[in-house]
C-alpha cells in the first residue's frame, strides 16, 4: 500500500528532524547555564578581588544560581549532542563518561558547600568561592574546547 507506506516514510523523517531539534536545544541549554554561570562570576569575581565590596546577599544569590546550574548540568549530554549547534563540548565527555560525571559531582559539592556556608564577609568568603571557582578551569581543561 503505498499510500501507507509514504505515511510512515513522512512519520519518520519527521521523527528525525524532531531529534535533530531537541539535540541543537539540550546543547543551547547547557551553553545558557554555562553563560549564566558567567554571569554569576561577574558579580563574584571583583568582590573576591576586592574591587567590589562585599555583599552576603549578591554573593549567596550568585552562588544558588551556580549550584541550580550545576544540579541539572549533567544531564544535557545525551547521546547525538557530540556535535550540532556551535558545542565545544569535548568527545571525552561521552568517552570518559564516568572522568565527566566524577567532575559535575564535583561541582555540585563545592556549589552546595558554598550555598550551606553562605559567608557573612569577605574572609569567610574567598575560600569558598576560591574551591568552587577551581571547577570551573578544572573542567573546561579537560572537557571543553578552547576558544581559538
Ligand atoms: C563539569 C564540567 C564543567 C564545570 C564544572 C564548569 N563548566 Fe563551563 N563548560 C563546560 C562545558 C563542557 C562547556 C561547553 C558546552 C558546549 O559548548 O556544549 C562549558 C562552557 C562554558 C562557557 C561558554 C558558554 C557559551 O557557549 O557561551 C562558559 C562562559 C562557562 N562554561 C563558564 C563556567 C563557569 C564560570 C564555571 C564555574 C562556576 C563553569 N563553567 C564550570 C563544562 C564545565
Amino acid at each position: 500500500m503505498p499510500f501507507r507506506q509514504s505515511t510512515i516514510a513522512a512519520m519518520i523523517v519527521a521523527a528525525t528532524a524532531a531529534t535533530a531539534v531537541a539535540q541543537d536545544d539540550v546543547i543551547e541549554q547547557r551553553q545558557q547555564l554555562m553563560k549564566d554561570n558567567g554571569q554569576a562570576m561577574r558579580v563574584l569575581v571583583p568582590m573576591a578581588r576586592g574591587q567590589a565590596e562585599y555583599d552576603a546577599e549578591a554573593a549567596l544569590a550568585a552562588f544558588v544560581s551556580i549550584r541550580d546550574s550545576a544540579l541539572v548540568f549533567g544531564d544535557l549530554f545525551p547521546e547525538g549532542s557530540e556535535t550540532g549547534g556551535d558545542t565545544r563540548a569535548k568527545p571525552e565527555i561521552w568517552s570518559d563518561r564516568e572522568g565527566f560525571d566524577a567532575a559535575v559531582a564535583a561541582f555540585i559539592d563545592d556549589t552546595e558547600a558554598a550555598v550551606a556556608a553562605a559567608p557573612a564577609d569577605l574572609d569567610a568568603f574567598r575560600p569558598v568561592f576560591g574551591a568552587m571557582a577551581q571547577n570551573c578551569g578544572d573542567c573546561h581543561e579537560v572537557y571543553q574546547v578552547p576558544e581559538d
